[in-house]
């Protein structure tokens, strides 16, 4: 299926992977819904690069500001073809001084606001006859990490939320999973990172643009392609 005219929302689209989705997904002839919190700059210019896109800001630790968004999305384009969960947030802590406020903070985001983005995104897909939902995972939802428990359960939680909504959905709404490995956006000279560079069958980093070939390929694809989790991650899970 052509993704020519479909009205896409992605969330945390302002910056890194969230913006290399939205401009891939613009370039396939998408109408993109840029979201963002705090990038309001960011938001701007990657808008203008997808051919003067609307921009909605909203944060999405509070569900009345996701009800909100999805509202004035569907205001704007008076449809939703497809959501990419995208926005999150990563935190590196041992877990025997994780307090509950660090644990909220991940989970608030990561969690807890994919699954309220899917609900307000399938209840208008279901009454226009259907649509596609990609869930952003992560390497870390596959492969445990001890210094980011919090961030692994996060994640391993919409690799679970994907399956089950797959079916809770069908068949009119597809839901799947790109899970990526290791992205970065600076010079990294963090010895973790490089190690797992290094431990990456690829031999090398991904690229936002690899993850969004991924994303719009779920997108595009037929009813026959549900509830999978595709991890771009140069072969880093099987490790
Ligand atoms: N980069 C990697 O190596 C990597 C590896 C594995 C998985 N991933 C996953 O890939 C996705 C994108 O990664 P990334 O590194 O590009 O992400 P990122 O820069 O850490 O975050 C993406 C966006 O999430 C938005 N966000 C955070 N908290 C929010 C809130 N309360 N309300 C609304 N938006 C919020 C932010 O928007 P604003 O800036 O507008 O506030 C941010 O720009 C994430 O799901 C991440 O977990 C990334």
């Amino acid at each position: 299926m052509s993704l020519s005219g479909k009205v896409i929302v992605v969330t945390g689209a302002a910056r890194r992977i969230g913006r290399g989705i939205a401009m891939h997904l613009a370039g396939e002839g998408a109408r993109v819904a840029i979201h963002y919190s705090s990038s309001r700059q960011e938001a701007e210019q990657t808008a203008a690069e997808c051919g003067n896109a609307p921009t909605f800001a909203a944060n999405l630790e509070s569900i009345p500001e996701i009800e909100d968004l999805f509202r004035r999305v569907e205001e704007h384009f008076g449809r939703i073809d497809g959501l990419v969960n995208n926005a999150a947030r990563f935190t590196r802590f041992d877990p025997l001084e994780v307090t509950e406020a660090d644990w909220d903070f991940i989970h608030r985001v990561n969690l807890k606001a994919v699954f309220f983005c899917c609900q307000q995104a399938a209840k208008r897909m279901k009454a226009s006859g259907g649509g596609r939902i990609v869930n952003i995972s992560s390497l870390g939802g596959i492969r445990p990490w001890e210094e980011h428990v919090h961030y692994c359960a996060s994640k391993a939680g919409v690799i679970m939320m994907t399956k089950a909504l797959a079916k809770a959905l069908a068949p009119s709404i597809t839901v799947n999973s790109v899970a990526p490995g290791v992205i970065p956006f600076e010079e990294n000279n963090d010895p973790r990172i490089r190690a797992l560079i290094q431990a990456t069958p690829a031999r090398r980093a991904g690229e936002a643009a690899e993850i969004a070939e991924a994303v719009s390929y779920f997108l595009s694809a037929t009813n026959f392609v549900t509830g999978q989790i595709l991890a771009v991650d140069g072969g880093l899970s099987l490790r």
